[in-house]
């Protein structure tokens, strides 16, 4: 099929290239030349493990990028795949695509044929049926909206997996308001539903753009709780992590997401859990579980921070940050524990040494200030405290790097390093 995809940035360009492996001949547009560019040439414009070498076999050529909308005319299904970003209260922001919405209806403008416009991005429910649509159908002229359609098919990627997760997904979800919809997306994913056999799930619009939110806010939800658990476990000298393996053989509870520590960070579960919250105190309900899940989310750095206390002095002293991407496989830093770290330390009069295998440079971006090492070993060297922040494999196998600390003080938010002899070691949870 012939498919565009308005957006390059993580889900758009993923998207692309996964659509380009499906066998669909794609039109990848966006305002930025340089990604543009990058993609045309083979260069996959954002650091996603797999995503590089599909960009490369497609790009220029199965995907075609370009910044000019009139190509969707070429095509007869447009997914949005544009960022949906918070306001500063919390709530959505829907100005980028509902600008993007309109650049659609323009392009279409005068076709008499029907076009099917996909929302990929996450939105509010009711945000595609009162404002995209009427958005892209103010924009052609069309005296009826039969000749444009829409449908909601929100993407469940997470970072540093993207391309994994698009080609092995749990669920497709179809939010339609016709039968014609639902054909056209069965065709786009069709290879994926006979190779991967994911549960298709047709329903309505408000429903789909609600799953989404749903899921992250449970999966957010779902790590508070394993923290307040394991906030609760560590005043009795009781391993969270033992208790969690065990809750996870309950099929009901399952083993993911049962990892406790410092939290989760990134650019969904944050902004996707506050713009719930906010579209509930909208409908004057108040989310208290939901406020409580981002609450005890909040805490846990200075929890964190106050096990370092009970141990060492840092006030002019060096400690070590072992991690500074919300996870690991990612140079990402928005909304990551390290932030509320580094700011605590600095807080305390110390003197933060930070070391990341792949995100200091984004996070000299925030904190130009304070000294970045060139490896872990360097940021121990006369630390009183090292303290693990992201799960980083290479954190799990540093051993005599300790020896080179002024106290061996490890406080771990993540699990990542064994408690040995010659180590005063504290677990946030465990
Ligand atoms: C998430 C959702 O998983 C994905 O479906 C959605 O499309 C986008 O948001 P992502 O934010 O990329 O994906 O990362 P994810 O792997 O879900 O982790 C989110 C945060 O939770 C990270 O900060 C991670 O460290 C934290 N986390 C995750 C925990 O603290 N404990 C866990 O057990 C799992």
């Amino acid at each position: 099929m012939n498919i565009s995809i308005v957006g390059s940035g993580y889900v758009g360009t993923t998207l692309a290239a996964c659509l380009a492996d499906l066998g669909h001949q794609i039109i990848n547009i966006d305002i930025d030349e340089e990604v543009v560019a990058s993609i045309n040439r083979g260069d996959a414009p954002i650091h996603e493990p797999s995503l590089n070498a599909l960009v490369a076999e497609y790009g220029g050529d199965q995907l075609e990028a370009t910044t000019d909308y009139e190509r969707i005319r070429e095509t007869t299904i447009t997914f949005l795949a544009v960022p949906t970003p918070s306001l500063p209260d919390g709530s959505l922001d829907t100005s980028v695509i509902e600008d993007a919405a309109g650049s659609i209806g323009r392009a279409l403008h005068g076709q008499d044929n029907r076009h099917l416009v996909v929302v990929k991005s996450t939105v509010l429910p009711g945000t595609t049926q009162n404002r995209i649509l009427p958005a892209v159908t103010s924009a052609t002229g069309t005296t009826t909206e039969s000749e444009i359609d829409v449908a909601v098919n929100p993407e469940f990627l997470r970072e540093g997996s993207a391309v994994a997760d698009f080609l092995a997904p749990d669920k497709l979800v179809f939010g339609i308001q016709g039968e014609a919809a639902v054909k056209d997306l069965e065709a786009v994913y069709a290879p994926l539903i006979s190779r991967a056999d994911p549960a298709v799930i047709e329903t309505g619009l408000a429903e789909a753009e609600f799953i989404k939110y749903a899921n992250n806010a449970f999966l957010a939800s779902k790590v508070s709780l394993i923290n307040e658990l394991g906030n609760i476990a560590k005043e009795y000298d009781v391993d969270a992590y033992e208790v969690a393996d065990a809750l996870g053989k309950d099929h009901r509870i399952s083993p993911h997401f049962l990892r406790s520590g410092l939290g989760w960070g990134g650019n969904c579960f944050p902004k996707d859990i506050a713009a719930l919250i906010a579209a509930a105190r909208k409908q004057a309900y108040d989310p208290s579980l939901l406020d409580a899940a981002v609450a005890i989310n909040d805490r846990q750095p200075e929890r964190f921070l106050e096990l370092m206390d009970a141990h060492v002095e840092v006030a002019g002293e060096r400690v070590a940050v072992l991690g500074l991407a919300f996870k690991p496989g990612t140079d990402d830093i928005r909304n990551s524990r390290a932030i509320p770290v580094i700011d605590g330390l600095l807080s305390r009069g110390a003197e933060p040494v930070a070391y990341d295998p792949a995100a200091s440079e984004k996070m000299k971006e925030t904190y130009p200030d304070i000294e970045y090492a060139a490896s872990a070993e360097q940021a121990l060297e006369g630390a009183v405290a090292a303290l693990i922040v992201t799960d980083w494999d290479e954190f799990a196998v540093l051993n005599r790097e300790f020896e080179a600390m002024a106290k061996p003080v490890v406080i771990d938010g993540r699990r990542v390093v064994e408690p040995r002899d010659g180590l005063i070691y504290e677990g946030l949870t465990w």
